[in-house]
């Protein structure tokens, strides 16, 4: 699992008046709104006696931990420590890491590591179909929601990026008699990659098949690789001008479990009554996916890029890998198993201020593997 870069936390509709705990990255994280409803998110570990924050309330705008009372505020420092009184000057070390957070397609992103701002990356912007949704535009109708793989998150967005195995996966989107992949041009874009690929359709079934099926084209598919999520978004053509996006985000449980959050868009049935029909297709595309999945061996990707073997339908993966060892060779890789090995200690990620200034923390950083030169790591 990597440091430094965005994950979606949760959805905007579900932060409201009560803290809501989460885990990412194998940690655990609080997020909830100040007065003025701005999301924020802390590590949940109180450092005084390793309360969880989320258990706690929301107090004036800030976190009370439900063990003592002690309040951090949306920089994660200790504001209040009721045992000593309202005089009491707080230590500096009372305070715990604070992410920055971002809200967009109604996820809350929030940024894990200890970079600052000018180095942070940005969040994908490929969705302009969502952001119009939000401003009015009724063009486009929305189904959201999640599904959790049993599998390393290596694993699961490598699915989401492979163009092969649809033939043999997914009952609605590869036709298995037309299963070869044309030559792919994996083009990169800032922070991800892009491709297009064209297939024969599959006769659609249900209430799909009375708009789609007949007299239909080739099926123009064009994906696109975001690090930040990381995310992924796949449209499909499916018959001009009708078409079908899916924009998932997926952010690792821990290790071995990954949390896909999806938003399904169609141009098409855009009324209300089709919506429990497109969110039944997306969870059964999901399920699909993860009953091959949740079996890979091994769990993660191979560390070496010869572990396996690639050929060229595995562009868009392969992208994604090289991308995930340039990562590690920067350090951002956390040690997971040195963490197991040393599993009675609390930790946090170290966010911005950590960085910035190392000293007087409670908790220690998460373990990381050591960087590499980054010529070594595209071996
Ligand atoms: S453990 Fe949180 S206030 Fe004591
Ligand atoms: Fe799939």
């Amino acid at each position: 699992m990597l440091i430094n870069t965005w994950y979606v936390a949760t959805e905007s509709a579900s932060v409201a008046d009560a803290p809501v705990g989460v885990t990412m990255l194998g940690q655990d994280f609080v997020v909830f709104r100040d007065k003025a409803g701005t999301a924020h998110c802390l590590s949940d570990t109180c450092i005084h006696r390793g309360g969880s924050l989320c258990r706690g309330k929301v107090v004036e705008g800030t976190v009370q931990c439900p063990y003592h009372g002690w309040r951090f505020n949306n920089a994660g420092a200790c504001v209040e420590i009721p045992s000593l009184g309202s005089e009491a000057s707080i230590p500096k070390r009372a305070r715990v890491d604070s992410y920055p957070v971002q809200e967009k397609w109604g996820w809350v992103w929030v940024f894990l590591g200890d970079l600052q701002e000018k180095d942070r990356p940005p969040l994908p912007d490929f969705f302009p179909e969502y952001a119009a949704f939000e401003n009015g535009s009724t063009d486009w109708r929305f189904v959201r929601g999640t599904y959790v793989f049993d599998a390393a998150w290596t694993r699961v967005v490598e699915n989401g990026l492979d163009t092969a195995h649809p033939f043999f996966v997914h009952r609605d989107f590869g036709n298995p008699d037309h299963p070869r992949v044309d030559p792919i041009d994996v083009q990169d874009r800032p922070f991800g990659s892009y491709m297009t690929r064209t297939q024969k359709p599959v006769e659609k079934r249900g209430v799909w098949a009375e708009k789609i099926t007949k007299d239909r084209p080739d099926v123009k598919t064009e994906l696109q690789f975001h690090a930040s999520g990381p995310s992924v978004r796949i449209q499909m053509h499916l018959r001009p001008p009708m078409s079908q996006i899916i924009v998932s985000a997926y952010t690792p449980i821990n290790d071995k479990q990954t949390l896909s959050w999806w938003i399904q868009g169609r141009n098409f049935f855009t009324e209300e009554k089709y919506d429990a029909d497109s969110r039944r297709r997306v969870l059964t595309v999901f399920q699909e996916d993860g009953d091959v999945v949740n079996h890979i061996k091994p769990v993660h990707v191979p560390q070496s890029l010869s572990g396996d073997l690639t050929i060229y339908p595995d562009a868009m993966g392969f992208a994604f890998r090289k991308m995930i060892k340039d990562y590690e060779a920067r350090g951002w890789r956390i040690d997971t198993k040195a963490m197991a090995a040393d599993d009675d200690v609390a930790r946090a990620i170290p966010s911005p201020a950590r960085g910035a200034d190392p000293k007087n923390w409670v908790l220690d950083p998460v373990l990381l593997r050591p960087a590499r030169a980054l010529s070594a790591a595209a071996e």
